[in-house]
């Protein structure tokens, strides 16, 4: 790389660029570099989350890790203590070195103690920006916080930062996502971590939705109980609905027991269910059925979130559409409230087998109409 494809932002004192604030938030891993009153130094990957505090841009890490003495032996806990002068890279690497960019914060940090000002605001931003935070008992232990942040980065020449100040995630992981992620209808055995499918669900949360409402909720279904009545359920209303079709009675056992496989073998089912209590209510009927209509688009969009961070952790799902001919039926079987309102059965889990993907219409016939 030659020094004049790069750009080199520096900020002094007390200020830290917007658009380095943006990377930083949008970055998932930095690496934190601590250091002893002799200038040992020290190196750590950490998670963390960048918010506002006392109108003050910061970074909060989480000490989550159980050592077997005291956490406060930590070498970096123990560094902060004795001296707060840190620095904290993240960076993103691409084969294209021109997409190559980094972002070095120094700061001040510090511990916060559990009941401090700033340690529940500090919670409640790595929470939200990690689901595996939300069941760990971060509220007994002190967070760092590291303040006064100044930023430094460098990006390639590939990025022109006037056009785009916010660098955003990396395009060629997301095309490898979204032409990668395949419908799977047989899976495995073994379970899915807990973590993955509450990354999956807060990820569906994120997908854009009519007024902001987030018209969704899902319900996971993981007990052979809860599964056995499920599959039992929508059976039924099945046969029935196949023999109104008149089809023969052994095909419809068959059809049957393949898709109560299905929903036997699946180790989690996530059941995505509309729901619309937050929507706007119209007095004229055609303006109803609109929001409506909104709100079921904007559920496919959260499913497709949905099953892309699946994808990304490497774990499979199938969208069945099931429940949408018997809503009531999957309510009454899982015992849910009348304002949720089942559209969309996911079975998830790692796939047995790769699955014959379906020829995707070319781009010229995709667009039907530029000008
Ligand atoms: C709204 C919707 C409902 C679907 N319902 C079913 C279903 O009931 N059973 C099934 O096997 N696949 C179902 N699918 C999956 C499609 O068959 C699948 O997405 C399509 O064949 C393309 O394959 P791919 O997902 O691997 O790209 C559904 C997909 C969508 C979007």
């Amino acid at each position: 790389m030659r020094t004049g494809e790069v750009e080199v932002h520096a900020s002094r004192g007390k200020n830290a660029r917007p658009d380095d604030l943006a990377f930083i938030r949008d970055r998932r891993v930095g690496r934190l570099a601590t250091a002893d009153t002799q200038g040992q130094p020290s190196v750590v990957p950490v998670v963390y989350a960048n918010f506002t505090l006392d109108d003050e841009p910061v970074i909060a890490i989480a000490i989550d890790e159980k050592p077997k003495g005291n956490l406060r032996a930590l070498r970096r806990v123990r560094n902060i203590v004795e001296r707060p002068e840190v620095a904290l890279v993240i960076d993103e690497y691409h084969e294209d070195w021109d997409a190559l960019a980094w972002v070095l914060v120094r700061g001040s940090a510090s511990l916060i103690e559990p009941g401090d000002a700033g340690h529940a605001e500090a919670l409640a931003a790595l929470r939200q920006k990690y689901p595996q935070y939300v069941r760990m008992r971060l509220e007994e232990r002190p967070a760092i916080v590291i303040r006064h942040l100044s930023t430094r980065s460098w990006r390639g020449a590939g990025l022109d930062h006037d056009e785009q100040p916010a660098l955003r995630p990396g395009r060629e992981e997301l095309a490898a996502l979204v032409r990668g992620r395949r419908s799977v209808r047989a899976f495995e055995t073994r379970s899915v971590p807990r973590a993955i499918v509450e990354e999956a669900i807060a990820a569906a949360g994120w997908a854009p939705s009519p007024h902001g409402r987030q018209p969704w909720r899902f319900v996971v279904v993981e007990s052979q109980e809860r599964r056995d009545a499920l599959a039992d359920a929508m059976a039924e209303t099945w046969r029935a609905q196949l023999r109104l079709d008149g089809q023969h009675e052994s095909i419809v056992e068959a059809r049957l027991e393949k898709s109560r496989d299905r929903l036997q073998r699946a180790p989690v089912l996530i059941v995505a269910c509309l729901y619309l209590e937050g929507l706007d209510a119209y007095p004229d009927a055609d303006r109803q059925h609109a929001e409506e209509t909104m709100a079921i688009q904007s559920l496919g969009a959260a499913v497709q979130n949905l099953l892309l961070s699946l994808y990304a952790a490497g774990v499979d799902g199938g969208w069945m559409c099931a429940p949408l001919f018997c809503p009531e039926v999957v309510q009454a079987a899982l015992g849910l409230d009348q304002t949720l309102d089942p559209h969309a059965l996911i079975a998830i889990g790692y796939a047995a087998s790769d699955p014959v993907r379906r020829p995707r219409l070319p781009l010229n016939e995709l667009i039907v109409d530029w000008q």
